[in-house]
């Protein structure tokens, strides 16, 4: 990534029906509602008891964003979030991030995710002038897994064992896109 690309504010971008903008501590309530929904947070590693903890993550999230070191937007219908999705570990010396993303149950199966990702995969590479963006993701979640297919992700292999969750040892995929391959499928358009 090149450092005098960083974003001096969040960038907002229009997904179909919806939008991506960046976060904001009004939107607790309805990060609230989806981050402490036990399904939607079974296979990753930030779970909300209280909406306490979610108005302190989004201060992190925040200061994150002003050290350069993240990126969290918020994906949105009439500006209320229904879902979420982040570059985190941001390193300008490696040109690498990597991408997370939870949506609300209820927009599950419509093809936001995939079209959200789509959008900052897009910015990454183009903007930021990223050359690998990674992705993790538990084995078992085959959502997740499919949605990083669909964009153009490709696996890279296995990470055995790799998180420990509820009791349990998962499997975690590791998946990563490159600028060049990006190039590529864009220039077969
Ligand atoms: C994973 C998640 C982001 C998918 O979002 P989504 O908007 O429902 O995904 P899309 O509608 O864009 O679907 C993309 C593809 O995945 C498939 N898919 C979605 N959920 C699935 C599931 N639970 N099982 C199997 N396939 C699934 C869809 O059918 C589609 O594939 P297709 O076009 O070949 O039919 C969403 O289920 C979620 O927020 N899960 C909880 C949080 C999470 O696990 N985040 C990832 C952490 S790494």
């Amino acid at each position: 990534m090149k450092t005098d690309r960083f974003p001096s504010k969040v960038p907002s971008f229009p997904i179909g029906s919806y939008n991506l903008r960046g976060i904001k501590p009004e939107d607790a309530c309805s990060l609230y509602h989806f981050m402490s929904d036990k399904e939607v947070t079974q296979f990753t590693s930030l779970h909300a008891e209280t909406l306490e903890e979610v108005q302190s993550w989004i201060e992190l999230m925040m200061e994150q964003f002003e050290k350069k070191q993240s990126i969290y937007w918020v994906i949105t219908q009439d500006n209320r979030a229904i879902g979420r999705c982040h570059y985190i570990y941001l390193d300008a010396i490696h040109s690498r991030a990597e991408i997370g993303y939870y949506l609300a149950k209820e927009y599950w199966g419509c093809g936001i995710m995939t079209n959200a990702v789509t959008a900052i995969v897009e910015y990454g590479f183009e903007h930021l002038k990223l050359n690998r963006i990674e992705a993790r993701s538990i084995s078992r979640n085959y959502g997740s897994t499919r949605v990083l297919e669909k964009v153009g992700f490709s696996k890279e292999g296995t990470l055995r064992q790799h998180t420990f969750r509820a009791g349990e040892f998962f499997d975690v995929e590791m998946f990563s896109f490159l600028n060049a391959n990006w190039q590529q499928l864009r220039n077969s358009f």
